[in-house]
């Protein structure tokens, strides 16, 4: 398959995705939902792989959302297809063992918000609006929108979002803990690097570790998630990072963690 509109770069520990459809703001089609999946098969295979970038190409959007021309005259069985593909694309996402960060400049609409959702952070440009307007098409977010939303920011405000369909802007989006830092168009890349960079420099399955429990954990009472957290935190004592990690500490050193 040929990767025309989903671009992966490695630069080092980093993997860099870029949804690059221009012409139609980045927006998700089926071609565009495929060569995601495979992007992220390919950092799957790449077990050096610390930490991945998710942005999109061109001046204007990061994702416009779903494809509205494809999916316009779908069947409702169609959509239903439709939304569990989109759904276990995100979800393969959101399940990558390493941290990953949305870099959001323009637009990050309807399914490219859900994408941005389906990373572990988002970072900003001054020029970003995000928002979920599928109500304004008489649809509703369909790739985990009002879920993740929901668990983000609170029922309240992934309510006001969703049922006016209105964006936020940049300053709106860090107010309202939707992203996490606003920066200048041009710093923005850098930042999510350097973010990238300094995770990458940690004990890689700490690392894998403590997003496997803040992601599990999160679905569960806090009882149990803790007993998640406390097996996880014993596990990682068999590791040789953790003796390394501790060693270097004492000797007052660089640690140099192997991933084992
Ligand atoms: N799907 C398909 N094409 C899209 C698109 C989308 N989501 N968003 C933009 N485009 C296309 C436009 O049709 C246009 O194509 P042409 O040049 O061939 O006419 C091109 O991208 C540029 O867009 P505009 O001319 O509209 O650019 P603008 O600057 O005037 O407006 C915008 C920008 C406000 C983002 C506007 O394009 C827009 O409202 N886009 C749709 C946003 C949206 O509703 N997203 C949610 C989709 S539904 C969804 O995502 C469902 C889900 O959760 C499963």
């Amino acid at each position: 398959m040929t990767n025309e509109f989903v671009k992966l770069e490695f630069e080092g520990p980093l993997a860099l995705i870029t949804v690059d459809r221009p012409k139609a703001l980045n927006a998700l089609n089926q071609q565009v939902f495929s060569e995601l999946d495979v992007a992220i098969s390919q950092i799957i295979a790449r077990p050096d792989t610390r930490a991945l970038i998710v942005t999109g190409g061109g001046e204007k959007a990061f994702v416009a959302g779903a494809d509205i021309a494809e999916m316009s005259g779908y069947t409702p069985a169609q959509a239903l297809a439709l939304s569990a593909r989109g759904q276990q694309v995100f979800a393969r996402l959101e399940a990558l063992a390493i941290p990953t960060i949305a870099a959001v400049s323009g637009f990050a609409l309807g399914g490219g918000l859900e994408l941005a959702l389906a990373c572990d952070l988002i970072f900003a440009s001054e020029k970003a609006k995000l928002g979920v307007p599928e109500v304004s098409l008489a649809v509703i977010p369909g790739f985990g929108g009002t879920q993740r939303l929901t668990r983000l920011l609170g029922r309240s405000r992934a309510k006001e979002l969703i049922f006016t369909g209105d964006p936020v802007d940049a300053a709106k989006a860090r107010e309202i803990g939707l992203v996490l830092e606003v920066l200048a168009p041009e710093a923005l890349l850098p930042r999510c690097k350097e973010v990238a960079l300094k995770i990458a420099s940690r004990g890689p399955v700490a690392v894998a570790q403590a997003k496997r429990v803040v992601e599990a954990g999160a679905d569960l009472p806090l009882r149990e998630a803790n007993e998640l957290e406390r097996q996880a935190f014993a596990v990682l004592f068999g590791t040789d990072d953790q003796k390394e990690g501790m060693r270097a500490f004492l000797e007052k050193r660089k640690a140099a963690f192997k991933n084992a």
